[in-house]
């Protein structure tokens, strides 16, 4: 047995082999081994480069190519690329035991106060993850277990995560459906419907309502003024625990340390991930209040009740600890009102030059870019309406796919609306990187008059593969 071993690591992969993979090398092991379809998918668009250092908003490519990156990892890089504060955090805490699950972590006890004083009201206990649908995982159970209903109430094209009971209150049926039945007692409003809001709430069977400030994933879609004020009020009456989901709104992104803030609303629960770790170290929490939190998990037998391996190790909290101090420090949300605000404006005036740009929206460096779609233009009709399909499921990638290909800068589409392009860089980008992304873009608008040549001229491909299906 342990000669098999032994043979067995002459065959594996090192880290240094792995590191110095080619673009080529690299394809084949995801293709192979990970996600064939994915690999496809992402190659149409030109996604598959090999991207070999990165640093605050700027990569590089195997052939020292420089790109501008403007998708932030989702929200999940405030602070840039590998910040050598939080790097140096992380390094600096290597001789502490990462995970002692027999005792209890001081650098997470640590974290945890700093988050009862960064969050608004009177959320106060953490519990730590590693992912944001774990993070609401865990706020879903805290709720059923401090009210004792079972039901929950989500909003039509929410974002919550993939994970079952995430992807139970996640609103886009393409990702559930695969998976149904999904956990019972979920219900759907429209998001920013009050009245629908009150009368789901009206029989008082439900737990919570888990809502994001902005939906994200949904296509950038800023909550009407006034909603999330509403709707604690609601579920105050209703003895309904409101989760808020800031995993992709908060730190900073919006302008304010956590979107709540906008409107001066406290959650029972709220969910926090992304740029939490830093950028580096996977990291996520719910707080919650000590109100609810106590009817849940309250006495010694229930201590146990609700447990994660890895979360709050101490190389991840040494990350969220450093990644709090240099948000305030370099006071990010600051940045981002103002930035965005610039960013906004001069994207609201291309708009008004450039129909191909249908809707422009935010808050912060949280902004939303809609591309209109060709409609039935003639060549949608010579195509069999293929650029027409193609238009709906890959219009910002895209244009997405243009200006990373011609024009070296990263963006994506949103998951639950692909015709939205997410502009989410990181906090501290440079007024002149914000320039060079809207030249950027009003080159390809000037170009492309409609969907259709930029399909045929960038994206062949998938023209093809839409025929084959
Ligand atoms: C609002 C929101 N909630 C939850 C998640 C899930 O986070 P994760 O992918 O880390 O599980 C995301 C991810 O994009 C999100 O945007």
């Amino acid at each position: 047995m342990i000669d098999d071993v032994h043979n067995s690591l002459s065959k594996l992969t090192t880290l240094e082999e792995a590191v110095a993979l080619s673009r080529e090398a690299n394809k084949e092991n995801h293709r192979r081994y990970i996600n064939p379809e994915l690999v496809s998918m992402m190659g149409l668009i030109g996604f598959d480069k090999r991207f070999v250092k990165a640093e605050g908003t700027i990569l590089w490519d195997e052939d020292g190519n420089e790109y501008l990156d403007f998708l932030g990892g989702y929200g999940a890089l405030n602070l840039g690329h590998n910040h050598p504060d939080i790097e140096a955090a992380v390094s600096s805490v290597s001789g502490l035991p990462n995970l002692l699950q027999a005792s209890l972590n001081p650098l997470a006890g640590a974290l945890a106060r700093n988050l009862a004083f960064l969050t608004p009201g009177d959320l106060q206990y953490s519990f730590f993850g590693n992912s944001g649908a774990e993070a609401v995982e865990g706020a879903l159970k805290l709720a059923r277990a401090a009210t004792g209903r079972a039901g929950i109430l989500s909003c039509i094209g929410s974002f919550h995560g993939k994970t079952l009971g995430a992807l139970s209150v996640t609103g886009r049926d393409k990702y559930r459906h695969p998976f149904e039945p999904l956990l019972p007692g979920v219900s759907f409003v429209p998001y920013g419907d009050i009245s629908a809001l009150e009368s789901a709430l009206a029989a008082g069977d439900i737990a919570a309502f888990i809502v994001e400030p902005i939906q994200g994933e949904g296509g950038i879609i800023v909550a009407p003024e006034g909603y999330l004020t509403e709707a604690r009020k609601l579920c105050t009456a209703a003895g309904t625990a409101l989760i808020i989901d800031e995993i992709q709104t908060g730190f900073g992104r919006t302008g304010k340390f956590f979107a709540c803030e906008h409107e001066g609303v406290t959650p029972d629960i709220m969910c926090i991930s992304k740029s939490f770790g830093g950028g580096v170290m996977p990291l996520s929490a719910y707080i919650a209040s000590a109100e609810i939190w106590k009817r849940a998990y309250g006495s010694m037998e229930k201590a146990m009740l609700h447990t994660s391996t890895f979360g709050g190790n101490t190389r991840a909290a040494a990350a969220g600890l450093t990644a709090l101090q240099i948000i305030c420090r370099d006071n990010l949300p600051g940045q981002a009102a103002e930035k965005g605000k610039y960013l906004l404006e001069k994207l609201l005036l291309l708009k008004e030059s450039y129909p191909l740009i249908r809707d422009i929206r935010g808050r912060g460096l949280m902004i939303g870019l809609e591309i209109a779609h060709p409609e039935e233009g003639m060549l949608n009709k010579l195509t069999g309406g293929a650029i027409g399909r193609m238009a709906e499921e890959y219009a910002g990638a895209m244009v997405a796919g243009e200006l990373l290909n011609r024009h070296r800068i990263v963006t994506a589409y949103t998951l639950n609306n692909p015709s939205v392009i997410r502009l989410e860089p990181p906090l501290n980008i440079s007024c002149e990187q914000i320039d060079r992304l809207l030249k950027a873009l009003e080159d390809i608008l000037s170009r492309n008059k409609g969907l259709g040549g930029m399909a045929l001229s960038g994206a062949k491909t998938a023209l093809k593969s839409l025929f084959k299906q």
